[in-house]
């Protein structure tokens, strides 16, 4: 989980160049840190992978893994589009600079409201996931004179090995739509005279890890494309990370390789969230207390699942590290939250160096789904944010922490 962004220099977490105990020490805890650097790094891996393979695939950044808009005008800038799951991501692409022309929009129950949005800001490309949306769309774009570029999101009944919570493709989910559905849109597309079916979409779940469970899916999606003449596959997002060293996970060249021969003559469209930025940002904590309770010892630390969700939503494996190392022993600790819920709980075996009231700690590869599923609960602040620039050469605060006066800014 260590990585070219994110690694010790003589027993200190350095982010990039600069010790990560200064940034969090001039800004506070619990504190988000990404590293442009590493988000570029990683944007571009993928990209060249694809490319590497001979694929024409397009990039589109998933803003649910992150939404910050400092880490969107970056992408935006190194040519990525973007790829937005509701109302709110479609106005934070456009806040960060995005061309409508270049944002995806999917999600299984867009509203009327996000529809006419999407539409009248001319959003390139609408994924769709149930057929009353066809009519939907239709006559938004009818009214307006216009006409939507749209894929539909095939549901591919591929199962696909990931933890459970976050798969997607398989027959029980709720995402897409079945092959007899898609294939009835598609034989009289007439029907929709405003809608252009320019895509097949599919995306089977996050951190896959098997290449050959998502060939089988886009080779389901590619058959049917072909047979209704469209050039264009949307193959979702995916591409996994690694939580730790241990973890042996296929690179995007592997993607890229397995689906080669199955895509030569269609575009691609790419939508990675957790493989562009999930390993360029941590979370640091301080540690508030270090409590010994029968057989445990619990480091009280002042993050919790208010700031990152996964390991307490899915049991998800995040390492957790000291800023400083210390000389000495590890032993093993609990790693708690504040939060009053049993759950709010890191790391049941965290291995620290006699951990102490004030250290500091990385839970790390927290960059994806950390503050976008951040909240409010037991009325706490969202952290803030900090970017390091992509030449990692200086840092800034990219979103205020939250004050006691946000919490009750909506309320009377
Ligand atoms: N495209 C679609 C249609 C998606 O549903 C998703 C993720 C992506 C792209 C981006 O997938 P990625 O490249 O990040 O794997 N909160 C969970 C992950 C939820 C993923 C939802 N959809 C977690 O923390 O693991």
């Amino acid at each position: 989980m260590l990585n070219t962004s994110f690694y010790y220099r003589t027993n200190s977490l350095i982010a990039d160049t600069f010790s990560a105990a200064e940034i969090a020490r001039s800004v506070g805890t619990p504190l988000y840190v990404y590293s442009l650097k590493r988000v570029l790094h990683n944007y571009y891996t993928i990209k060249d992978a694809f490319e590497g393979a001979a694929i024409s695939a397009h990039v589109h950044y998933s803003i649910k893994a992150n939404g910050n808009l400092a880490l969107l005008r970056a992408l935006i800038a190194a040519g990525a589009g973007m790829d937005a799951v509701s109302g709110g991501e479609i106005f934070r692409a456009l806040a960060a600079g995005a061309t409508p022309d270049q944002i995806v929009y999917a999600g299984v129950g867009k509203t009327m409201t996000e529809l006419r949005y999407a539409v009248e800001q001319r959003i390139g490309w609408i994924n769709i996931e149930n057929r009353d949306e066809c009519d939907l769309i239709n006559t938004i774009a009818g009214a307006l004179g216009v006409r939507q570029r749209v894929a539909l999101r095939l549901n591919p009944h591929v199962i696909a090995n990931t933890i459970p919570h976050i798969a997607t493709g398989h027959g029980s989910a709720k995402f897409g739509l079945s092959m007899d559905v898609v294939q009835d849109i598609l034989s009289d597309p007439r029907r929709y005279p405003h809608l252009d079916f320019a895509g097949i979409h599919v995306h089977i779940g996050s951190q896959l890890q098997d290449v050959a469970e998502t060939a089988q899916a886009v080779k389901i999606a590619r058959d049917l494309a072909f047979r209704f003449g469209i050039k264009t596959l949307d193959i979702g997002g995916g591409f996994p990370v690694a939580y730790q060293d241990s973890d042996e996970l296929p690179h995007p060249s592997a993607f890229a390789e397995a689906i080669a021969p199955l895509v030569s003559g269609f575009d691609v469209m790419l939508e990675p969230g957790r493989g562009i930025i999930a390993d360029a940002g941590i979370l640091i904590t301080e540690v508030q207390y270090v409590k010994k309770q029968d057989w445990d010892t619990f480091v009280i630390v002042d993050a919790g699942m208010t700031e990152l969700i996964r390991p307490m939503l899915y049991e998800a494996y995040h390492a957790v590290v000291p800023l400083e190392q210390r000389a000495g022993d590890a032993g093993k600790f609990q790693v708690v939250g504040p939060v009053c819920e049993s759950t709010d709980v890191f790391s049941r075996q965290a291995l620290l160096v006699d951990p102490q009231r004030g250290d500091l700690l990385a839970i790390m590869t927290a960059g994806a789904y950390g503050m976008v599923m951040a909240s409010n609960y037991n009325a706490r602040l969202r952290p803030a944010e900090v970017v390091i620039n992509a030449a990692g050469d200086s840092w800034e605060i990219a979103r205020q922490r939250e004050t006691w006066e946000d919490l009750i800014r909506n309320e009377r």
